[in-house]
């Protein structure tokens, strides 16, 4: 059984990156999504205030979108640091490959790759699949 584990934030390029993963999928193939709730803004007190309900939409919009196609998967909503908890729950999960987009929902387009993808390449247990 092999793990493919897929980051998707809404984006775009996250959209193209479930539909490679769903490509991947087949017997034998295990598929997670994964979609962080990152902390935005520090409260008064310093704490993280995390905007709530987009990550759980966004990773219901994801399995509906695999469902449609056939594709089961696992659907896994964290809160943190984006790159941190994909590489956490590929770690801890032992998977054989990681699949994202270059780009997320970021408003900076001057690079190729964002700041998640960037970290994501440079610490991944295994490969990576950086979908264009
Ligand atoms: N919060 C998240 N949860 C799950 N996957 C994510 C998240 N953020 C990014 N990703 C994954 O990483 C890919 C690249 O996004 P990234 O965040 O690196 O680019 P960006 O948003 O354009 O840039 P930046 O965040 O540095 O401003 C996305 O297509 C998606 O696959
Ligand atoms: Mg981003």
């Amino acid at each position: 059984m092999s793990t493919v584990l897929v980051a998707y934030d809404g984006s775009e390029g996250a959209r193209r990156a479930l539909d490679a993963a769903a490509k991947l999928a087949r017997d034998g193939v295990c598929l997670r999504v994964v979609t962080v709730a990152e902390p935005v803004q520090a409260g008064r007190d310093g704490a993280p205030v995390t905007p709530d309900g987009d990550a759980e939409r966004e990773l219901a919009e994801a399995t509906a979108m695999l469902a449609e196609r056939g594709v089961e998967a696992a659907a896994v909503g964290r809160r943190g640091e984006a790159a941190t908890i994909i590489l956490e729950e590929a770690e801890a999960e032992g998977a054989d490959l990681i699949v994202l987009g270059t780009r997320g929902l970021g408003a900076g387009k001057r690079w190729l790759l964002g700041s998640v993808s960037t970290k994501v390449l440079h610490h991944a247990p295994c490969n990576v699949l950086v979908v264009r």
